[in-house]
């Protein structure tokens, strides 16, 4: 296999898919990211390992880039999600979005976790991974009529429609098929998440839902309607919150709405509150999200009046931190002010969110060692001044060839790659007691372009080259 020029790709990236046994891994001494709880530690020897496997080795035998997965990691974080609302009647609809590569999916499921899918894509990962429909809740401010019929046919848990119109379309979508679809309706309540404003996703000039002021009317009159069963009311506020308050609040408008369709004869099953508790990027300690269990505190206490079944649907919160980006350093450059620039093999093409949101993730050499560091800017390859890791880092400065880790990127990583600058999606590796497999292969150049055909043949004639 022909591989982008460089030597930050370490090996021929196609490993065949197969149960490995973990080499020798040095005593984990060094927990990082304590609030976030996290399988990734640094060795005695400064090497970093994933519960007990080197991650120096995953990069030597799979190349770069990698993600690496934690499945000890996802598993205690559904756990941890399904204890904090035991207390009340309740499912953990884990966001697909954040990361659906199979085995991950498959590694919720068997945590207990339930799915919210956003696309039809997704529903398709879900039943793959085992999910039964009545597992599935299906958001998305955009539904096609494909993706609302296989809903339908499915009879999926809850379609959260995103306005009157879709529950119209999803009502003539039921009765065409002769019966009845599960709806919750999305709310917009108009309420700030205070995160990144690309996350945020509840004040009224988003997209997202209805506003809530209309919601009421729009339920009452779709309740009636044939094809449709209403079971639910859905809201989210945004992504990467660090604090309860926008979720207080917005619990409590959506706890005051399902009280007056009460009133009006409405019998809802359940509340489904979202996504969105944050995790801790920063090593300093500034973000510091608050613990699931107090989360969780929070939002069954406003549910309690209602008697209503409390759903979520986080999705960082439980892949976040059980994921790392491996990449290789390409080349290092240094600059006129004695800072660096250390590029990698990837870029956001693997890793979308620092170009995306500016956000910031932690980066370290696979290989810490006791030098003194440099001042560098860790970037990507790709052709766009955007493409940069992390700004102003402290690192020792890396050889060309050396493996770099970014952390916590098991959310919004993998997910959101693509194709540009024509990398290949990345490998992806699952850890799992102390063994590993390629969970993902690296995407290969003829699978990158297998749908692509040669350009139609007109009468032009070809123009000479120059
Ligand atoms: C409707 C919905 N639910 C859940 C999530 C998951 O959010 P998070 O990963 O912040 O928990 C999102 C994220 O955008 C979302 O849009």
């Amino acid at each position: 296999m022909r591989l982008r020029g460089g030597a930050g790709r370490r090996r021929a990236a196609s490993v065949a898919v197969g149960e490995r046994g973990s080499p020798a891994a040095p005593p984990a001494a060094v927990p990082y990211n304590a609030p976030s709880m996290s399988g990734f530690v640094r060795g005695v020897g400064g090497g970093w390992a994933c519960d007990g496997v080197p991650l120096a080795a995953v990069a030597a035998e799979v190349g770069t880039p990698v993600y690496v997965y934690s499945a000890a990691v996802i598993r205690e974080r559904v756990r941890r999600f399904r204890a904090g609302f035991e207390p009340w009647p309740h499912a953990v609809h884990y966001a697909l979005k954040a990361n659906s590569n199979l085995a991950v999916v498959e590694v919720v499921r068997a945590a207990g976790g339930l799915v919210d899918a956003n696309s039809g894509g997704e529903i398709e990962v879900a039943l793959r991974a085992g999910f039964a429909p009545g597992d599935i809740v299906f958001t998305g401010v955009g539904k096609t009529p494909a993706e609302i019929d296989r809903a339908v046919e499915l009879g999926v848990k809850a379609i959260n429609a995103e306005s009157a119109g879709e529950l119209e379309r999803i009502a003539g979508a039921a009765r065409r098929r002769g019966t009845t679809a599960r709806v919750a309706l999305r709310v917009n309540p108009d309420i700030a998440a205070d995160s990144h404003p690309h996350i945020s996703t509840g004040l009224s000039r988003h997209k997202f839902g209805v506003a809530i002021g209309d919601a009421r009317a729009i339920v009452r009159e779709a309740s009636g309607r044939a094809g449709l069963r209403f079971t639910g009311l859905h809201i989210h506020v945004g992504s990467q919150m660090l604090g309860l308050g926008p979720l207080r609040r917005a619990a409590a408008s959506v706890v005051d709405l399902a009280r007056e369709l009460a009133g009006d004869g409405v019998k809802l099953e359940h509340l489904d509150l979202g996504g969105g508790l944050g995790i801790a990027y920063d090593e300093a300690g500034g973000e510091q999200p608050p613990p699931v269990g107090d989360y969780a505190a929070v939002l069954v206490e406003a549910v309690r009046p209602t008697g209503l079944t409390l759903l979520v649907e986080p999705g960082r919160a439980i892949v976040g931190p059980a994921g790392v980006l491996l990449a290789s350093v390409v080349d290092v450059k240094p600059r006129a002010d004695g800072t660096w620039f250390v590029v990698l093999d990837a870029g956001m093409s693997e890793l979308m969110r620092p170009a995306l949101y500016g956000a910031y993730h932690r980066i370290a050499l696979v290989e810490e060692r006791e030098a003194d560091p440099v001042t560098c800017d860790v970037v990507g390859p790709i052709c766009e001044s955007s493409d940069v890791f992390g700004v102003e880092r402290r690192l020792p400065l890396p050889a060309v060839g050396e493996p770099i880790a970014v952390f916590d990127a098991g959310a919004y990583g993998s997910a959101m790659a693509s194709n540009y600058n024509r990398h290949p999606l990345p490998a992806e590796v699952m850890v799992d007691a102390s063994a590993w497999r390629v969970v993902r292969r690296r995407q290969t150049m003829d699978e990158q372009l297998a749908g692509e055909v040669a350009a139609p043949r007109g009468s032009a004639p070809r123009e000479p080259a120059r």
